[in-house]
């Protein structure tokens, strides 16, 4: 036997990639409690350490200081809850203030740098679905199957403003939209890690299936690759 294990064998990933509201975390949730793999939400690391240089009072735009923080940061998730320490943040941390300051804190290769190894550490047996915007294309490189999921921007916020409503909160469609396309340009204009499509990431256009659809995609994706 081997003493160094392959890594990709003992504990396979599938990296889900794609815009915000595209509908990545429901779909990736659902695809790792299937196949009883771990989750890795990677977004909700970027929407802490936003939250967290809020409440430090720094700036979004304070690159060395967020790069700090960020190493700093006690994140722990516990039965699909988000912590900060002993603090549960789940709801904090989905806000559109903070999803706005998520994608502004994103852009500083001082955070990414700072959040790889903690991504990494979430891969272990069976396996690991991870779902954000450079999961195939920097932190998993050697996944077993990468999806690249899309869905046009207008559906998009009209799923967000639903779910919105659905909660019973005020929404405003057109500002929503706004938000979204902001928040799309930044991600994939960015020079560190942007959002980008890689030539073996499978794509999938969500904009016609729901969330079952997609989902029973990406397993039948999975269980090809494995029978090949
Ligand atoms: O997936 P999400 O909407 O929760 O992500 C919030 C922000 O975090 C998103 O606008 C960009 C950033 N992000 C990132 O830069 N890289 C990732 N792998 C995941 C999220």
């Amino acid at each position: 036997m081997s003493a160094n294990p392959d890594i990709s064998v003992i504990a396979p990933v599938i990296t889900i990639d794609g815009p915000s509201a595209s509908g990545k975390g429901t779909v990736a949730q659902l695809v790792s409690e299937k196949l009883g793999f771990h989750y890795l939400d990677s977004g909700a690391l970027y929407r802490i350490v936003a939250l967290a240089a809020q409440q430090n009072n720094i700036a979004w735009d304070a690159a060395e200081a967020l790069g700090k923080l960020a190493e700093s940061l006690n994140i722990s998730f516990k039965n699909g809850e988000v912590y900060l320490g002993e603090t549960n943040i789940t709801e904090a941390v989905r806000s559109e203030e903070i999803s706005r300051g998520a994608s502004e804190v994103a852009i500083h290769p001082q955070v990414r740098n700072a959040l790889f190894a903690l991504q990494q550490s979430f891969r272990k047996a069976p396996g690991l679905v991870a779902d954000g915007r450079d999961m195939g294309s920097v932190v998993f490189t050697d996944a077993k199957l990468k999806i690249f999921l899309t869905a046009s921007v207008e559906v998009r916020a009209e799923r967000r403003h639903q779910q919105y409503l659905g909660k019973g909160l005020m929404a405003d469609f057109a500002q929503i939209l706004h938000d979204l396309q902001q928040r799309d340009l930044r991600d994939s204009r960015r020079s560190a890690s942007p959002l980008i499509q890689t030539p073996d990431a499978v794509p999938l256009d969500t904009t016609n299936r729901n969330i079952q659809q997609t989902v029973e995609f990406v397993l039948t994706a999975y269980k090809n690759i494995l029978q090949n």
